[in-house]
């Protein structure tokens, strides 16, 4: 298992995968961190929907006119979704669950990265999240956040450069 910190500095968003298909056990460790995250008042009104079959993640890719290609590629992508009437912090609870999935994903050597579907649109005007509700068959009030695609690393990546960081952005005390 990798330190965290180390994790953090090492994470970056992998675009590009290996056709080989994922082992179901790490599918599973990394459903589990999603599972395994906080929510505001311990809600917990996610649904991850796990998609394998190559024709749904084509037709998944086109929810957004673009930034959504790596869906296509990957050999899972996980919806992230949440019951929007069951929680008014439905927003942060799904970011939130993507974050340790994709995290759990970096730490079992997969790839991942965040396609975000809230508030986009597709080529055709119509909202991303209509498209990707209609394709998974996700209830009304099951509102897909975004997508995480996901696969064997077939690019390499730096890691994050930590003498770059905005420290300046910290500020100590007051504003
Ligand atoms: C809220 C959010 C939305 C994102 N949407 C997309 C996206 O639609 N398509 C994409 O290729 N990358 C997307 N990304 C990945 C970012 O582009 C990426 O995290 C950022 O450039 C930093 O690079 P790194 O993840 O390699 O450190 C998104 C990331 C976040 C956090």
């Amino acid at each position: 298992m990798t330190d965290l910190h180390q994790l953090l500095v090492e994470r970056r968003s992998i675009r590009k995968y290996k056709e080989e298909a994922l082992d179901p056990e790490v599918v599973k460790t990394i459903l589990e961190a999603g599972l395994l995250s906080p929510t505001g008042k311990n809600a917990r009104a996610w649904h991850f929907v796990a998609v394998e079959d190559k024709a749904m993640l084509e037709r998944l890719s086109q929810c957004k006119a673009a930034g959504a290609l790596p869906v296509k590629n990957s050999t899972l992508t996980i919806a992230v979704c949440v019951d929007v009437t069951a929680t008014e912090t439905w927003i942060e609870d799904g970011s939130i669950a993507a974050a340790y999935m994709m995290l759990q994903a970096r730490d079992l050597g997969v790839g991942s990265c965040w396609i975000e579907v809230n508030g986009r649109l597709a080529a055709d005007g119509t909202p991303a999240e209509d498209v990707v509700q209609e394709l998974l068959g996700l209830p009304e009030q099951i509102q897909p956040l975004c997508l995480i695609a996901m696969g064997v690393p077939d690019e390499e990546r730096k890691p994050q450069n930590v003498d770059k960081l905005l420290w300046e952005r910290v500020h100590i005390e007051r504003f």
